[in-house]
């Protein structure tokens, strides 16, 4: 049996993750897959942090540039985070070397997530993504492997954990939004700059790569209205509670007459709903086809659930699969469109 080797950048809540995920299932997925999914390599900035996983065994690089591009891996594994370097120019290092790619950098791929799959395709490596939306949800395989037989029409849903956790501790416990953000801190669930969360951004990464593996179009972030939760009060959630509401933030896009409408904002949803009783850390997705309406619930950040998703990725690699990156060629990707808003006067609504 032969050992996919794969190289590890990033040794924080979600690469310290996937090492123990790896260590405590290596015999299975082995056993799945027909190759044993080694790390050979790591790269962190700080060498002396103790991360509670045994490191002995493996390269340390300072670089993961280097790493990337002469290490002696087959796929290389970012899990850094930031949507510039050294994320990017490691991944288009690996890429450009013919390495697979497997990352959860979700701001990343909204940026460049084009590009990179050009690259990829150039070298004939892949690049997988499974981990950067919706964390331990598998969304991304279920829209590129199984859904091909509809037409899709609305993919919609909670896509960021922190921001759900708060919204959910500030209406059923009346704690304020900064302890709330705090706690969400302190779990690993928030972005190094937890801005990301609160002011709707993350949610627009992840439904900007959405967009493209549902309507076929170039990742755009920029083509989204997006609107946060850092303006909403207990006052507001509990006005919204007597009128028979939760809050939510939201990440819709719509197929319409005028082209795909995206949009990232606070929604009132009626309590009976199902969305509305989705709690904490946990994301929903809802994805509406011709022929098939499904929603994917599950845990949408924290360590373990986002490894589930890496590991996921990385057995589909030690399988051999090679998938286009947004489910087909990047040449084919359509432009993303900028399909005007449509606001309810009053405030939004949820088609
Ligand atoms: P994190 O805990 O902050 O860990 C980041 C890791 O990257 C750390 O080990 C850090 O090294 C390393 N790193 C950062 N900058 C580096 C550099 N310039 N050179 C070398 N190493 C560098 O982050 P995380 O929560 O694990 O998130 C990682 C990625 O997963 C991000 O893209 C994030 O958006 C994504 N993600 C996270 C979650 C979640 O729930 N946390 C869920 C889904 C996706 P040191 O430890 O030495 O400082
Ligand atoms: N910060 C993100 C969230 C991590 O809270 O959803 C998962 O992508």
């Amino acid at each position: 049996m032969s050992d996919l080797k794969v190289g590890l950048a990033g040794l924080g809540t979600v690469g310290a993750a996937v090492l123990r995920m790896l260590a405590r299932q290596e015999a299975e997925i082995a056993a799945r897959t027909g190759r044993r999914i080694k790390v050979v390599a790591v790269a962190a900035r700080d060498r002396a942090k103790d991360r509670g996983v045994d490191l002995s065994q493996v390269a340390w690089f300072d670089d993961p540039v280097a790493l990337a591009r002469e290490g002696e891996i087959d796929v290389f594994v970012e899990l850094m985070g930031g949507e510039g370097d050294p994320a990017k120019a490691a991944v288009a290092a690996a890429l450009d070397a013919g390495r697979s790619v497997v990352t959860a950098n979700k701001a990343l791929l909204a940026r460049c997530g084009v590009e990179l799959a050009r690259r990829a395709e150039a070298t004939g490596a892949a690049l997988l993504f499974e981990a950067a939306v919706a964390g331990g949800i598998p969304v991304v395989k279920t829209l590129r492997e199984a859904m091909e037989g509809n037409r899709l029409v609305r993919v919609s849903g909670i896509l960021n954990g922190t921001c759900n956790y708060i919204l959910t501790r500030m209406a059923d416990e009346k704690l304020s939004f900064g302890v709330c953000l705090s706690e969400a801190q302190r779990l690993g669930y928030a972005e190094a700059d937890p801005t990301f969360d609160i002011d709707g951004f993350d949610t627009a990464h992840k439904l900007a790569l959405l967009t493209s593996l549902a309507f076929g179009t170039r990742v755009d972030a920029e083509a989204i209205y997006v609107e946060g939760i850092r303006q909403l009060t207990l006052e507001d959630l509990d006005a919204a509670d007597d009128l028979g509401y939760k809050v939510k933030l939201l990440g819709v896009a719509v197929r319409t007459d005028a082209g795909i409408e995206q949009r990232v904002h606070p929604t009132m949803v009626p309590k009976h709903w199902p969305l509305a009783q989705v709690a904490g850390v946990t994301n929903a997705v809802a994805l509406d086809g011709d022929a098939v309406d499904l929603t994917l619930v599950g845990p949408g950040a924290g360590g373990d659930a986002t490894a589930s998703a890496v590991v996921a990725d990385l057995a589909e690699m030690a399988r051999g699969a090679r998938p286009f990156a947004f489910g087909m060629p990047a040449e084919l990707l359509l432009p993303a469109e900028r399909a005007p808003m449509q606001r309810h006067e009053g405030g939004y609504y949820i088609r």
